[in-house]
């Protein structure tokens, strides 16, 4: 028989428990699954497609049949390269699904061939998606049960660089007002 191999692409910007949950319902009916990082350029994104590509290099570790790579251009061209018979895509509630519909059909009618698979983490974390992890996180929440461990510590590790940056960028500009302001006391006296 033949063995189905499919690819699960998507921005993982970062990785979530949701992510996570797909990828070993994934694992459990696919041969091989490769977890496909877009590189895209249109979004700024807050973690580097190299360090994505790592994260879930090491929280798919345990899976023998999971691989993780990355990929530029169309989905379905970058399936046919590396030989998918299909597409996996993980719905959480109907709000996902007309995007995805729509996804799913032009995929199709660019690659027939290709079959899209959708299936649903489990209920505890249909509201979980990187957007708001990565909101909730630069707010200072917590999300600490809405993303493996791993990618939590990455994420503060983040939030403290980008705070010390802002930190650091607000003392440069006192400085250099008050400097400003001593130049001009100067001059008038
Ligand atoms: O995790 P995301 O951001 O929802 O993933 C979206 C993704 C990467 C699956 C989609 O944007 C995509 O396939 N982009 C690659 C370009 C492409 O093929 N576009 C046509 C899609 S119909």
């Amino acid at each position: 028989m033949q063995r189905v191999k499919a690819i699960y692409p998507g921005s993982f910007d970062p990785p979530t428990n949701g992510h996570l949950d797909l990828i070993e319902r994934g694992s459990k009916i696919f041969d091989e699954l490769v977890v496909a990082v877009l590189g895209n350029p249109e979004k700024d994104p807050l973690f580097s497609v190299p360090d994505r590509r790592k994260m879930l290099e090491s929280l798919t570790a345990e899976f023998d049949n999971v691989s993780v790579d990355t990929f530029d251009g169309l989905t379905v061209e970058y399936a046919s390269r590396v030989g998918a018979h299909a597409l996996l895509r993980g719905i959480r509630a109907i709000s996902d699904y007309e995007y995805e519909l729509q996804m799913a059909l032009m995929n199709r009618k660019l690659q027939p061939r290709l079959e899209t698979v959708f299936m649903m983490p489990a209920e505890r974390y249909s509201y979980v998606s990187s957007r708001l992890v990565r909101e909730v996180a630069q707010l200072g929440g917590s999300i600490d049960c809405l993303v493996p461990p791993l990618v939590a510590q990455k994420l503060r590790e983040k939030i403290d660089v980008a705070h010390k940056f802002a930190a650091d960028e607000a003392a440069r500009s006192n400085k250099s007002t008050a400097e400003r302001k001593t130049r001009s006391r100067k001059r008038k006296s």
